[in-house]
């Protein structure tokens, strides 16, 4: 069953066409893959998904229920998740602040019930711990490495306790270490439950996560299938090639 289904996208700036009768679908419990050449039109894909800019034509489907023209806040709220492709995060908010900012997006109220706000408190260290962040957790932002930041920005997307989230690039700039703990981790949080749809470049990254992976090229999908079958495609090796 896919949980998000999204038919026939299209976006253009200008005379550019980011974005072309675009129709990729997310399998529940999947990790998908979104790759394709620079400028290919994922962060595009993403923006319009989640309601940060608003589509020229074409549908967007989360559990079977339309969400076209909702905004950011309304369609984060149904259960999609997102990071961005440049980490964002408070650098001068701590680690753990930082986890708790989309808990006070829920509203007053959870700042008002001291017992809620330990309570989510002691989710936000869990989460911490779970990325293995537990001893940055007073370390501001700003002082974080770069992978860090990349795994602070997942926690806190994780604390909405999204069903879909989407993730740009994931993996890039970071160390190799940090590079298996990321992946480590949102398999993990697959097994949870949790649907992925990410872009990335680092190929053997999304090779080795990805259940499925649906190439963009020019704004359009090129391949999908399973990684060994999209890796093999003629097709997918010119773009790359021709990028
Ligand atoms: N806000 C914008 N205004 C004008 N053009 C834009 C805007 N956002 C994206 N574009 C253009 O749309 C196309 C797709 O860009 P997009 O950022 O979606 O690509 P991408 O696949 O995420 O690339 P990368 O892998 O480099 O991040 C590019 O030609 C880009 O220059
Ligand atoms: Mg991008």
């Amino acid at each position: 069953m896919s949980l998000l289904k999204i038919e026939s996208l299209t976006k253009r700036f200008g005379g550019v066409g980011a974005v072309d009768d675009c129709s990729p679908e997310v399998a529940s419990g999947s990790i998908t893959g979104l790759i394709g050449p620079n400028g290919s039109g994922k962060t595009t894909v993403f923006n319009l998904v989640t309601g940060f800019i608003p589509k020229d034509s074409g549908s967007v489907s989360f559990k079977a229920r339309t969400i076209d023209g909702l905004g950011p806040d309304r369609i984060y709220a149904l259960g999609i998740g997102r990071t961005f492709q440049l980490a964002r995060i408070f650098p001068r908010l701590t680690a753990l602040e930082n986890m708790l900012v989309p808990v006070r997006r829920k509203g007053l109220r959870a700042l008002f019930s001291g017992a809620a706000w330990s309570h989510e408190k002691e989710r936000a260290m869990e989460m911490l711990e779970f990325l293995d962040l537990s001893l940055v957790a007073k370390t501001l932002g700003g002082e974080l490495s770069y992978g860090q930041r990349k795994l602070l920005e997942l926690g806190a997307v994780m604390m909405a306790e999204p069903e879909l989230v989407l993730l740009d690039e994931p993996a890039g700039g970071v160390n190799p270490a940090l590079l298996e703990r990321i992946g480590d981790r949102i398999r993990r949080l697959n097994a949870r439950g949790i649907t992925f749809l990410l872009v990335e470049h680092n190929m053997s990254f999304v090779m080795n996560l990805c259940s499925e992976v649906v190439v963009l090229h020019r704004g359009r999908p090129i391949a999908s299938g399973r990684p060994a079958h999209v890796r093999s495609d003629p097709a997918v090796l010119d773009a790359y090639l021709g990028a």
